[in-house]
């Protein structure tokens, strides 16, 4: 079955074809196209994700990146067609807050047919409110015009199954398991009991590790986004200064995460010193090494010690922060033989519509009649 997936939930514009098929509990996916329109360049000067900006740009990119998506999966059936008044007033009404993508739409469907895909997902949300609608709505559009069934997608669960985008994770069946899902937005530890059943054992109680990982380059003047930039200086440098930063709750009997005390260290640790340091090379690789170690220690010893205890033999990471090959590290060395430690290949470890097209196959969900955006949706 072809699924073309769409997320919208942050700041990448993402559509995606997948092929799946399934044999028994066996099953095998080809990753037709993954398209993704990346905001880096429009945040930069923020520091971080500026909701209204990235609704603008998905409403501009997503016919695009459609398109592309379309074409690199050679499904792009280019088809003259003419659209009646009925049509078009439908399209205007149902997207009223999206006139930009519904003027674009109604250039689309005159220009292309219906190709062969059997459904759409579309991540419902968690995300930014404003951006998951611009997603949406392109689906509701697609659906109705291609009488195509749509599959709602919960963000997070599309994360969890990343790693199976990976052929040579397919034929392993990884329930039950532990996953750590950290990124931007989020840093979870979810027990994995089968598809669709989850639990949250852990959760951040204020800023999430890619967010830290932000905002103290930002602090630093290092780079945006922050978690690759600390990592290639974590990677490639070395520091005669030696900082110590907390291990925020480390040791707390629970699977909980905060972070913004560690930015805080950081803040401080910044203000105190005097300017030559502050602009000083040796400083700067000092703190991206020690910044990296203490969001990477407590990730990965509360990830192993809730696998330890839940029994499991497979731990999954999932997330933009799991990008980062010091954490796979990490929790690899920490796993021995006793966990295998599965994850995606950097591309889909960030956000991409591949993952949400996987997840709609792999767990269905119903499309409920008042389809909405939700930015906390719950896994
Ligand atoms: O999953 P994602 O693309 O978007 C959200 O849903 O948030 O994750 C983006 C986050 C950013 O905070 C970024 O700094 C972090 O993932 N990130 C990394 C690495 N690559 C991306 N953090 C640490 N090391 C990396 N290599
Ligand atoms: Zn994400």
């Amino acid at each position: 079955m072809k699924i073309l997936g769409i997320d919208t939930s942050c700041d990448d514009t993402s559509i995606a074809v997948i092929d799946a098929k399934k044999n028994g509990a066996i099953f095998e996916v080809g990753i037709l196209s993954n398209a993704i329109s990346s905001q880096t360049e429009i945040h930069r000067k923020w520091g971080g994700v500026y909701p209204s900006l990235a609704k603008r740009a998905h409403q501009k990119n997503a016919v695009p990146v459609l398109i592309k998506s379309l074409n690199d999966a050679k499904n792009l059936v280019k088809k003259k067609n003419t659209l009646s008044e009925n049509q078009k007033s439908w399209l205007r009404k149902k997207l009223d807050h999206d006139p930009l993508l519904a003027k674009d739409l109604i250039k689309f469907f005159e220009k292309y047919s219906k190709p062969d895909i059997n459904a759409i997902a579309v991540t419902q949300g968690p995300g930014l409110e404003p951006c998951l609608w611009v997603g949406i709505n392109l689906a509701t559009a697609l659906g109705y015009f291609w009488n195509v069934q749509i599959i709602p997608v919960n963000h997070v669960e599309a994360h969890i199954y990343s790693a199976w985008l990976e052929k040579e994770n397919q034929n392993f069946n990884f329930f039950p398991s532990i996953a750590l899902i950290v990124s931007g937005g989020h840093t979870q530890i979810i027990y994995v009991k089968g598809a669709g059943e989850y639990q949250i054992v852990g959760d951040t109680r204020d800023d999430a590790a890619g967010e830290c990982f932000d905002k103290t380059a930002r602090i630093l003047g290092l780079g945006y986004p922050g978690g690759p930039a600390i990592e290639k200086i974590a990677r490639t440098c070395f520091s005669k200064t030696k900082i110590k930063l907390p291990r925020p709750m480390i040791k707390s009997p629970n699977y909980d995460f905060s972070f913004s005390g560690l930015k805080t260290a950081v803040f401080y640790d910044f203000l105190k010193k005097d300017d030559k340091i502050k602009k000083s090379r040796d400083y700067k690789n000092a703190m991206a090494i020690e910044i990296q170690n203490a969001i990477i220690d407590v990730l990965a010893e509360k990830t192993l010690r809730a696998a330890k205890n839940f029994n499991v033999k497979n731990i999954i990471l999932g997330g933009g922060v799991s990008a980062s090959a010091s954490l796979k590290e990490k929790i690899s060395s920490l796993a021995g033989a006793e966990f295998k430690v599965l994850y995606p290949s950097p591309i889909f470890s960030t956000d991409n519509a591949a993952m949400v097209a996987l997840a709609a196959f792999l767990h269905p969900r119903d499309l409920p009649e008042n389809f909405f955006a939700d930015s906390n949706l719950e896994i």
